[in-house]
């Protein structure tokens, strides 16, 4: 049983730099320390399992669950009990990897108290920490999250959560004061106390920057390869969304196809007859069977053969 992941071992992997072919599947406590950090997100017990099987040091509970899971156009739907509902099921797989509790737009927007509370919502469901988007004009709340001793992760560059204020998804930092601003907020999120710092799509050499300047890990997607560590989203990484594929990401898999392709072939078998087998079914002795038969005839309709309830999963003709 490895130990599971925490705050200050992913602080500690500051500065980790890929580690040599065919050792990479190690997990961090079993001598992977040194190794770029790994998060993906998952928002389930399944998706949980998988990711933490698979070795990564991180499960983002993201709002991303708004698109990939609840079928949104972005991320703004979710609120904060939606995200307690999915970091729950999550920490009830009880991962080795850290459960990183993503704070919803205006969770952490409106007060003081609010934000507080918001965040403890997300511990009190099995987040070890919480994420945040925004640099230093989300310096108060994050003051304010650290004060009541829970970790916090930044998050900078493209900030879905500001998608009507960015005019879109789209790749941030490729102007000079722009990408200037990106690493003085990181700069001061850093200073503030968060211990890692997410940086989606920026230039890589703007992430390379931010990554020589922090303190802290720096975790990239569509970031380029200069980061402290990468993060996927799981649905994309497993080729379970296609609807919108950014050019960062990279598919392991095509689950979407093998899923639509095992319910097509389940829909044929019903309809031709092939499902169930005699082995997918369960069977009573050809006497019971008979003396039952007789009594859902007409004939036998009188008969009272009620001698307990039927095994579970045993289909009764209707009478004909
Ligand atoms: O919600 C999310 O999945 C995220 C990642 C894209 C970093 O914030």
């Amino acid at each position: 049983m490895t130990r599971s992941v925490r705050v200050p071992d992913v602080r500690a992997r500051k500065g980790a730099r890929p580690i040599a072919a065919g050792a990479a599947g190690r997990p961090a406590a079993q001598g992977g320390e040194s190794a770029p950090l790994v998060m993906v997100t998952a928002y389930d017990a399944p998706s949980a399992r998988v990711v933490d099987e698979a070795g990564a040091d991180m499960i983002l509970v993201g709002d991303s669950v708004a698109m990939v899971v609840l079928g949104y156009e972005d991320t703004l739907q979710v609120t904060t009990a939606d995200m307690v509902h999915h970091v729950a099921a999550v920490a009830r797989t009880r991962p080795r990897a850290l459960i990183v509790g993503d704070l919803p737009w205006l969770s952490y927007h409106v007060s003081r108290e609010e934000t507080v509370r918001n965040a403890a919502a997300l511990v009190r469901a099995g987040a070890g920490a919480v994420k945040l988007e925004g640099g230093r004009k989300r310096l108060e709340a994050i003051r304010a999250i650290l004060d009541a001793e829970i970790p916090v992760m930044g998050h900078l560059g493209l900030t879905p959560q500001s998608v009507h204020a960015l005019g879109g998804f789209r790749v941030q930092g490729r102007r000079l004061d722009a990408a200037r601003a990106i690493v003085e907020d990181a700069v001061a999120l850093a200073e503030a106390g968060c211990f890692a710092i997410v940086l989606e799509c920026v230039p890589d050499a703007v992430a390379r920057v931010v990554t020589d300047s922090v303190p802290v890990p720096t975790i990239g997607i569509g970031a380029g390869r200069h980061c402290d560590g990468q993060v996927l989203v799981y649905h994309d990484l497993l080729g379970l969304e296609d609807r919108h594929v950014p050019r960062f990401v990279r598919r392991y898999a095509d689950l979407r196809s093998a899923a639509v392709d095992a319910v097509a072939r389940f829909v044929a078998d019903v309809r031709e007859g092939r499902f169930p087998s005699s082995e997918e079914t369960y069977h009573m002795t050809d006497e019971l069977a008979e003396a039952l038969h007789l009594y859902a005839t007409p004939e036998g309709a009188m008969a009272s053969a009620s001698e307990g309830p039927v095994e579970p999963g045993v289909r009764v003709a209707p009478p004909r």
